[in-house]
Parts: structure tokens; sequence; C-alpha cells
């Protein structure tokens, strides 16, 4: 998505950003867009306190002055504005090709609303040509990845399961301290089911399927904004 579309997107989830609101603020690209539209208006005096879905939008915060608390200190948000690498025309998501699905999800779940910035070209008709991130725990890797190939078998997903790495060729490490497996099955019919089933194998943290999480997603076009939901 263009550096334009993201900040079409951003500029127009601020629209739904209410004074007093207590924000879960996303991660990626896009979310990005939308904190540097945000945080003018904050300086400008709209007040809102922010729980950031990562360290890195937590710095990107700090950095642009953005207010910030703890979920912990605020475990009830009122809203949360964040990215998705997929969505579907139900509002299925996929998310967590930045590695933050765990908090993502955390946020979402503990927020009265979920808006979703994206661009046109990540609505897809069924999930899944986007890899499905899934966060795993680091004991029991392998079993867990063959649990996983066994599950995906049983429900007819066929693909491969990688390991993510940073571009440096290191085990890529969540902000828990969790790996990331990629799973590429190209199609996912029934994404609530598969988020339910992947969640009962041991080893797996969390899923990147967000279902019935989302409220309205904010689509950036060449043509114009439009509002799903
Ligand atoms: C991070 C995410 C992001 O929201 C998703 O990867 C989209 O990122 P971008 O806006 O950079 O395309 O889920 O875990």
């Amino acid at each position: 998505m263009s550096e334009d579309l993201k900040r079409e997107a951003g500029k127009a989830a601020l629209s739904f950003v209410k004074p007093g609101m207590r924000l879960g603020i996303g991660t990626g690209s896009t979310a990005e867009a939308f904190i540097r539209e945000l945080a003018p208006k904050v300086k400008a005096g709209l007040e809102i306190i922010g729980v950031p879905t990562s360290e890195r939008t937590r710095a990107l915060c700090e950095e642009l002055s953005v207010p910030l608390t703890t979920l912990e200190e605020t475990p009830q948000l009122d809203l949360t504005i964040d990215g998705a690498d997929e969505l579907d025309g139900r509002l299925n998501l996929i998310k967590g090709g930045g590695g933050a699905l765990l908090r993502e999800k955390i946020v979402a779940q503990a927020s009265k609303s979920m808006i979703v910035i994206a661009d046109q070209s990540k609505v897809v008709e069924v999930l899944g040509a986007y890899p499905l991130p899934i966060e795993v725990n680091r004991f029991g890797l392998t079993a867990t990845r063959n649990a996983i190939d066994a599950l995906a078998s049983s429900l007819n997903l066929s693909g491969e399961i990688t390991l993510r790495e940073t571009d440096a060729g290191k085990l890529f490490e969540t902000d828990g301290g969790h790996l990331i497996v990629d799973a590429s099955f190209g199609r996912i019919p029934q994404p609530q089911a598969l988020a339910v089933a992947l969640n009962t194998i041991a080893g797996v943290v969390e899923n990147g399927l967000f279902c019935a999480l989302a409220d309205k997603a904010i689509i950036a076009a060449a043509s114009g904004v439009q509002i799903m939901e």
C-alpha cells in the first residue's frame, strides 16, 4: 500500500477518535500512519490515552508524545485502531505480519470496538493467501509444528509451515519472547473454526485469525475511502 493510502486510512480513522477515549493503538506501517495523524491532534489538545500493542508502537508514541498507559492500569478500552494483513467481507482478519498478534488480540478483546485500517488490496473473498502467523512457545517447537500440521490435515488444509526468521537470519522473537510460524494454507474457508482449533494445541500461544473482533474497516483506495461494517 502506498504511503498516501496509509495516510488516508489513518486520517479517516481519526474521525472515530473522541475526546476522553481510551485507545488501543495497533502495530504495523498503517497503524504507524494513524499514529502520525493522531499525534498533532493530541498536541493541539485532543485528550486521549493509548495502550500500545507492541514495543515498536510504544516507542513511536513516546517519540511523538502520544500519552500512554498500560492495559494493567486501564483494562477496558473504548476503541482499538489497527491494521491487518487480510480481511474478508465479514471482517474476519489475518493479523500478525508484524509479529504483534498476541498483544494485538489481547488489546482488541479489551476494547468495546475495533476499527481496521487497510487498503483495498487486503480485502479478499476467502482468507488465507497471506500466510497465517501463529505464535508458539519455544518449548516443544517441533511437536507443536507437527500438531499444527496434523490439525490442518484433519481440516483439509495443507501448506508449508515455516518458522519465521529476521532479515538477518535469526529466529524472529515476539515481544512476549515466543516464536512465530507462518502457515501457508492458501484458503481458510472457516476461520473461526480454525482459530478455535489451533488454540487447543498447548504449544500454540495465539493465532493470527481475528474473528468477530472488528466492527468496521476503513478501506483506502485510489478512488477514495470506504467503510465496511
Ligand atoms: C502486526 C499486524 C499488522 O497490523 C499487519 O501486519 C499489517 O501491517 P501493515 O500495516 O504494515 O501492512 O498485524 O502484527
